[in-house]
């Protein structure tokens, strides 16, 4: 089982999209995937569910477990001012300190609007991931200007394919 994470709690992001988009890529392949994303999120979870209230938030701990008994992940990263997005961030910041997420797998892909595909972006958020203990595949996705390739939830860049299921196969052996 993979999880594929939407990197953000914005309502009709593409990421969550794209999750959609790669978790049809994986039931091609035969691997069976989950999504988890972060608009599940209590509204009100940095106030009732961090530090003090660690344990506290129902419902951030429904989707705390779920991250939990995962081992394999997929994080869909938007690109939000020059880096990943501070709702990912605060989640992350909600998991089992020192780490929740030793020793497990990942791998990245980027979107934005403009063209470096959340290239620095997946920069920082990989090394929050290793300061973590996750390990993080090499082969990063980072889909720039993803609004002219994402239409009517299909990518029609071919590049951007290749990418995708050369990455999805490579996860699978990972
Ligand atoms: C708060 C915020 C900051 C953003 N900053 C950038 C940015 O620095 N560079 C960029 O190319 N796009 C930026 N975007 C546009 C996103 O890349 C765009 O919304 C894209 O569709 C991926 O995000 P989404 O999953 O929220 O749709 C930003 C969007 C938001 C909401």
């Amino acid at each position: 089982m993979i999880s594929i994470i939407v990197g953000t709690n914005r309502k009709n992001a593409l990421s969550a999209s794209i999750a959609a988009y790669y978790q049809q890529l994986l039931k091609d392949k035969n691997v069976e995937s989950q999504i988890i994303n972060l608009t599940d999120l209590p509204a009100d979870f940095t106030a009732t569910a961090l530090y003090e209230n660690n344990g506290k938030n129902q419902g951030f701990n429904r989707l705390r477990q779920s991250f939990k008994e995962q081992e394999k992940f997929v994080f869909i990263i938007p690109e939000y001012n020059g880096s990943y997005p501070g709702v990912l961030k605060a989640f992350i910041d909600g998991l089992d300190y020192p780490s929740g997420l030793q020793g497990k797998k990942c791998a990245l892909v980027g979107i934005s609007t403009g063209v470096q595909g959340a290239s620095i972006a997946l920069s920082h958020f990989t090394d929050v991931l290793h300061y973590l203990g996750m390990h993080v595949l090499a082969l990063k996705v980072k889909m720039g200007e993803i609004h002219r390739y994402l239409k009517e939830n299909q990518l029609t860049s071919k590049v951007y394919n290749e990418m995708l299921h050369l990455q999805a196969d490579q996860l699978i052996k990972f």
